[in-house]
């Protein structure tokens, strides 16, 4: 057990979270699939088969911030294909959209797709923008942070800027994939984050780089005018309610600036409503799984803290985090420690099975979080990245 109360030394952590950091960069390795998709959990029927593009932008972050340039790469032109073989597609949702005809939600992009690019035969939840800016700012930070040129991904990224330009204030599905009916404030400071850490990368069209600024900055007056209650952020626009969700947007996404009084007052409201013994809910009303608390949560509480400065208050949450790795230390989406419905949970597993596991989203955050401490990553030994180099920069 670690003693939250005293710093802790990075050579107590590099014991004790060491395994872990060690196994869960090399499960993400040997996932990644040839054409670079993340696969979001390989074993659980629901997800089998399925990239996302919010999972994989956060994967493709940790990958990065851990020093893992050609797994991030690999999935940024996984990425990029999607984006630019639809070229076409996404052009005319563009042009009728600009032209005040825009599209019904089925006709927009899917938030997953195969691992080959193609969009798969089942239904799902599948109008979400969210993903579309985390990829644009986990490309701008790998950028920055290795000083890698952005050429390669030029056309995908022009049309992301566009797309999400003349779609961000249409109501979508969440994180959750949920309440398809509102505007959520997570999913627009994705957007925001994504196109202001573009824009500023200095290695954009300039013409571009200005329309990803100025609409960064129209959703920012409009988060604020809206998305913010009693001081801090609120799950969708007009409630007063929160989400585990809008944690995103002070660390890694520094929507917030994270010793800001409305992200201090989100992280107390999220603390305080959503958070039982280091253990993170999504949000109050949550029966999926019997709304079970999510380690990659926790993690997103931790990188907050970190980021505001509570090194300990997000050690403990690391350290919970890591305490949900069953089997070949496979972290799970959720567990059942603590269910905010628990009648749900028996239909729940009669239908799906148990939580799915490893999800490599889990395993990402827990990275990442364990970058933002400065713990060390030991990767010497691992098993090379299976898949062939690509695209080389
Ligand atoms: C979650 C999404 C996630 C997907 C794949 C869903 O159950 O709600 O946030 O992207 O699983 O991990």
């Amino acid at each position: 057990m670690i003693d939250a109360a005293k710093p802790i030394s990075s050579t107590t952590a590099d014991n004790t979270f060491g395994g872990l950091i060690r196994n869960s960069i090399a499960l993400i390795r040997q996932q990644q699939t040839p054409s670079g998709a993340y696969p979001a959990s390989p074993d659980f029927s629901a997800y089998a088969g399925y990239c996302w593009f919010r999972d994989g932008a956060y994967i493709a972050d940790a990958m990065s911030a851990a020093g893992e340039i050609e797994s991030a790469e690999r999935f940024f032109d996984w990425c990029s294909n999607v984006l630019t073989s639809r070229n076409e597609r996404i052009r005319r949702i563009i042009d009728e959209s600009l032209a005040g005809r825009a599209p019904v939600d089925t006709d927009m992009m899917p938030t997953r797709f195969t691992f080959d690019g193609a969009e798969g035969t089942d239904d799902w939840w599948d109008f979400q923008l969210d993903g579309y800016g985390t990829w644009l700012w986990a490309l701008a930070e790998h950028s920055a942070r290795h000083d890698r040129p952005l050429t390669a991904w030029a056309e995908a990224i022009n049309l992301t800027i566009d797309y999400l330009a003349c779609s961000w204030e249409r109501p979508c599905y969440d994180w959750w994939e949920e309440f398809s009916e509102h505007v959520h404030v997570s999913t627009l400071g994705c957007i925001a984050a994504g196109l202001e850490r573009i824009a500023h990368t200095g290695l954009i069209h300039e013409l571009l780089a200005e329309r990803a600024a100025s609409t960064a900055e129209q959703i920012r007056r409009h988060v604020q005018s809206e998305g913010v209650r009693d001081n801090h952020l609120t799950k969708w626009l007009g409630t007063d309610t929160v989400d585990a969700s809008l944690l995103a947007l002070i660390a890694p996404m520094p929507f917030l600036p994270p010793h800001s009084p409305v992200a201090a007052g989100t992280i107390a409201a999220i603390e305080e409503q959503l958070t039982v013994e280091n253990g993170v809910h999504r949000y109050l009303a949550d029966t999926y799984y019997g709304g079970g608390q999510w380690p990659l949560l926790s993690c997103f509480l931790g990188l907050a803290h970190a980021a505001a400065g509570n090194r300990t208050r997000a050690l403990e949450l690391l350290e919970w985090a890591a305490s949900t790795a069953g089997e070949n230390d496979e972290l799970p989406e959720q567990v059942e420690r603590h269910l905010l419905d628990p009648n749900h949970l028996q239909p729940w597993n009669e239908r799906w099975g148990s939580s799915a596991k490893p999800l490599l989203w889990s395993h990402a955050m827990f990275i990442r979080l364990t970058t933002a401490l400065g713990i060390p990553h030991d990767t010497a030994g691992l098993t090379p990245a299976s898949a062939p180099k690509e695209n080389a920069k």
